[in-house]
């Protein structure tokens, strides 16, 4: 493991770096008095209100309010996490990242960095040897499966060819550098003849690119059905390769799509270059492994919506349950997993070729939520129209239950799904599903390591006024802190009117069960919207920092009011005047801006 990054090393690189100069060079920049402006790649703008401060070394977009320094843009543009960032820009100035406590660390890097060009070389050799391949099997194979040129070169697919020692010739290795190569898992050393040979030979070649786009392992397929050798070889774990963390298509779907709005996880490589040929290109692959927190973490870093993709039938289930499994105590406010099952027989890269891109989009659309999935899963498993059937529900869906964050309102949702369905008291359920409180602490441990890294919420989700209400509807206290409701009643945006009734119906009672608040609902448009806000998994884990940012989006609609009505005065007094009383109210307003 390498050792941590100093601060003040971070601190010196971004005073190194110039904030302008790296965002041009992504974004391009217009200079507007001491700022730079452009439309903001955050969120779809026409009029440009993303902000560049070459002062401050700072940018801001007015419009969506996304804002940060050097080492936050590549996070957010690049979708790197930060040591990825630090690294991106310690090589642009040519520095290398020192490391705290890590005795090797130098060495460690030089070695990786031999490594890193080894598999780049190698994955150019595969490149090659496909293109000088013409009317052969593997050519034949790539029209057999319908991939286009195109592809072939975005995915860099290439061909390692039969033979025992190509990757050894290629790079005419010196007995001292065979250890790199075995390092990287291209070379396997055969005990029994104490000889050196190629890992992959005759196969299809797919290179796995890590968040930068460098090639950290590959992914080799055999050219026909033969059911004796191994369909796909992977390479092993590597100082590069990480089978748990890595998902195959990433680096391409962060080059394809600038705003990743979800993604879409399946099973194999041919799914996603498939998927990637019909213009569908934000579907990434775990590598024949299950779906790791790792991964999950990475994903929902990148996206707020994460479909997972799996074939209908036992094994397929199985890997969406472990999937969600995994997902429960990672659940956050505005991240959503779906669950999409591909009828028997066909995968998403048959089903794409066959119905089309929309079709296929549909599907996604179309899939199933967690609760849906969990309780759907559950409900196979016994007979609910037993009492013993549905205690076994209950015992069945405790210990899933227990891992999602219980201060969320998604967490209050299933347990009153649970509750209905096994005809109990949500009081008395409650008291069913407490854990002794030494498992609450493990469980609270584990979910802190979990968890992602504390980040402010995705403030271009939702607008302000639906983060207020997505707010109050977790934590109903808030209404107690707003104020009189009908001040909020002329903010004149969607959803005014039901923030409105929330702050009324919870200063009246900050208890009020949600599934209750949604049974007296009698507007059923409105009902539904309430509804997918409560459904969104949401954890607030830092309640006085949730608190203090709905007090901030509170100040920020009392300010649009106010210069409304400032708007609303300079009118009036073009067309008739002021009075007197308005025009001390005018002043008024103006000084508080
Ligand atoms: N896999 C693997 N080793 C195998 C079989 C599968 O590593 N022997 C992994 C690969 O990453 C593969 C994924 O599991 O892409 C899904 O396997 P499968 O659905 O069997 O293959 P497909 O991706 O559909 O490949 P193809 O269409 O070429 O048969
Ligand atoms: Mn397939």
């Amino acid at each position: 493991m390498a050792g941590q990054i100093p601060r003040d090393f971070i601190d010196s690189l971004l005073s190194r770096i110039d904030i302008v100069e790296l965002i041009d060079s992504r974004v391009p920049l217009k200079k507007r008095g001491t700022n730079y402006i452009a439309c903001c790649p955050f969120h779809g703008e026409k009029t440009p209100s993303f902000n560049v401060s070459a002062n401050g070394q700072y940018y801001h977009c007015f419009g969506c309010g996304v804002s940060g320094d050097a080492l936050e843009f590549l996070v957010q543009y690049e979708h790197l996490d930060f040591v990825d960032a630090v690294e991106e820009l310690s090589d642009r100035l040519g520095l290398e990242v020192p490391r705290i406590k890590s005795k090797d660390g130098f060495e460690n890097k030089q070695k990786k960095t031999s490594l890193f060009d080894l598999m780049e070389k190698v994955s150019g050799y595969y490149v090659q040897q496909l293109k000088t391949q013409i009317d052969t099997p593997v050519k034949n194979y790539i029209q057999t499966r319908g991939l286009s040129e195109q592809i072939v070169k975005d995915y860099a697919i290439g061909y390692s060819p039969d033979g025992w020692d190509s990757i050894l010739k290629l790079l005419q290795t010196q007995t001292n550098e065979q250890q790199t190569l075995l390092d990287t898992g291209l070379i396997i050393h055969s005990e029994e003849k104490n000889r050196l040979y190629d890992r992959f030979r005759d196969r299809l070649m797919f290179p796995i690119r890590d968040r930068r786009g460098r090639t950290i392992g590959f992914g080799g397929r055999i050219l026909s059905e033969d059911k004796s050798q191994a369909k796909y070889l992977n390479s092993p774990e590597t100082p590069l390769f990480h089978k748990g963390s890595e998902l195959y298509g990433f680096y391409e779907m962060t080059q394809a799509v600038r705003k990743i709005e979800r993604i879409l996880v399946v099973e194999g490589y041919m799914d996603v270059v498939a998927l990637a040929q019909y213009d569908l290109r934000y579907a990434v692959a775990t590598l024949g492994t299950a779906t790791t927190p790792n991964h999950l973490e990475k994903l929902f870093r990148a996206a707020p919506d994460v479909i997972f993709c799996f074939d209908g039938d036992r094994a397929g289930r199985d890997a969406a349950w472990k999937a969600m499994d995994n997902l429960l105590p990672l659940l956050k406010p505005g991240k959503q997993g779906k669950f999409m099952f591909i009828e028997d027989g066909e995968d998403p890269d048959s089903l794409i070729r066959q119905k089309g891109k929309a079709y296929f989009e549909q599907c996604i659309d179309e899939a199933q939520s967690l609760s849906d999935f969990f309780y759907q899963t559950l409900l196979k498993q016994v007979d609910i129209h037993s009492y013993d059937g549905r205690s076994k529900l209950i015992d069945l869906a405790k210990p899933y239950l227990n891992k999602i964050p219980p201060d969320s309102a998604f967490y209050l949702l299933m347990k009153n799904h649970l509750a209905d369905l096994a005809e109990v008291g949500i009081a008395d359920l409650s008291g069913i599903l407490k854990e002794p409180l030494v498992m609450q602490q493990q469980v609270s441990a584990q979910r802190n390591q979990n968890a992602f890294t504390p980040k402010k919420q995705n403030t271009k989700a939702a607008s302000p006024l639906w983060k207020a209400i997505t707010y109050l509807l977790n934590y109903p206290e808030l209404a107690l802190i707003s104020g009189n409701p009908d001040y909020f009643l002329n903010l004149d945006e969607d959803g005014t009117k039901i923030f409105v009734r929330l702050l009324d119906l919870f200063q009246f009672d900050p208890k009020i069960n949600l599934a209750r608040l949604l049974s007296i609902w009698d507007n059923p448009k409105e009902e539904k919207q309430l509804k997918k806000i409560m459904l969104e998994p949401l954890l607030l884990d830092d309640k006085t920092a949730i608190k203090n940012e709905y007090l901030d989006l509170l100040a920020l609609f009392v300010q649009k009011k106010q210069q409304r009505r400032i708007e609303q005065l300079q009118r009036i007094d073009k067309q008739q005047g002021l009075t007197s009383r308005e025009k001390k109210e005018f002043l008024q307003l103006c000084s508080r801006k």
